[in-house]
């Protein structure tokens, strides 16, 4: 299959893009793995004609609004990021109503009708430089309330208001499930993502995106690591790291629309060329606006 894979890869002219999320066998057909952040650089800059994106879809979407003269293609059109909807119907306009001066920011995991209606996107890797660079006093951060406190604390210049959405696989860490690792492994350090509860961040030595963990992991200097986020940087980690070792809490957080992306999935849409991702032109216009002003201002 890897090498069909290859093989219609260059006969297409095609690109395959994956998030440290997907399965380690789709990682290692990608030309590109990485972040929400570095894969929307790469959707950006790429000179392919067809991009397989191997993620979610508020993934695929972005990757497609960044490039709409693309033919960008997922390998399971249902992969979806529960987040990525959770924003009250109406809420928006009520806090523009409340503060004039309002400024919503976006986490990339959203719809783009939701991004339609902010001011910024953000990812974990650079949402707090750019809420940092806002001229807003009063920020309204949709969706992930956990993400949004962890920006909130290092930017207490800010009203930032918090909106009711989280991921449930980072939400369902808990603190309790760090220390049994702990108690296993003394030595570890515990490296988290900004989508888990107050509770997990306060007994983390290190807050970060996947891309982050990733690059502390290899410049830090420890041997073990508990990791708190999905497992799907399992692979990186270890490919990058042979000699450390890395734990996850129990039971390992598993995020199964990621895992939705398979060599199968991969190389039925490189045959096929089914599943596009489609978006009605006026709102990728519009959702185009606060994704490349994210791309602005995180230089
Ligand atoms: P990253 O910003 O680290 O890519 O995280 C994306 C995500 O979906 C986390 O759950
Ligand atoms: Fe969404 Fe959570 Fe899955 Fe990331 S891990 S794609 S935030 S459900």
């Amino acid at each position: 299959m890897k090498n069909r894979i290859e093989r219609l890869k260059k006969e297409k002219n095609a690109v395959i893009l994956a998030h440290y999320y997907a399965p380690a066998e789709v990682q290692e057909v990608a030309d590109y793995v990485g972040d929400s952040f570095y894969l929307a650089k790469i959707a950006k800059q790429s000179d392919s004609d067809i991009i397989v994106f191997c993620g979610v879809q508020f993934m695929g979407e972005s990757a497609k609004i960044l490039n709409p003269e693309k033919k960008v293609l997922m390998p399971d059109l249902t992969a979806d990021c529960p987040m990525a909807h959770m924003v009250k119907d109406g809420i928006i306009d009520q806090m523009r109503a409340k503060y004039k001066d309002l400024a919503v920011v976006c986490y990339i995991n959203s719809t783009a009708e939701l991004k339609c209606l902010s001011d910024v996107c953000v990812t974990s890797s650079n949402a707090v430089k750019i809420v940092k660079s806002l001229p807003n006093k009063n920020i309204f951060f949709i969706p992930d309330h956990n993400l949004g406190r962890f920006v909130a604390e290092q930017v207490r210049e800010k009203n930032i208001i918090l909106n009711d959405g989280c991921c449930p696989i980072h939400a369902k860490l808990t603190a309790e499930q760090v220390a049994a690792q702990k108690e296993k492994h003394p030595n570890a350090k515990v490296l988290s993502h900004p989508e888990c509860d107050a509770e997990v961040l306060a007994v983390s030595d290190y807050i970060g995106s996947t891309a982050d963990i990733l690059a502390f992991a290899k410049r830090d200097e420890s041997k073990e690591y508990i990791i708190c986020t999905e497992d799907g940087v399992d692979y990186k980690l270890r490919t990058e790291n042979p000699s450390k070792r890395f734990y996850y809490t129990d039971p390992r957080p598993c995020c199964k629309d990621m895992k939705l992306n398979t060599l199968e999935t991969v190389l039925s849409v490189l045959e096929k060329e089914e599943n596009e991702v489609i978006i009605d032109a006026e709102l990728s216009e519009r959702a185009l606006i606060p994704l490349n002003r994210m791309l602005e201002l995180a230089k």
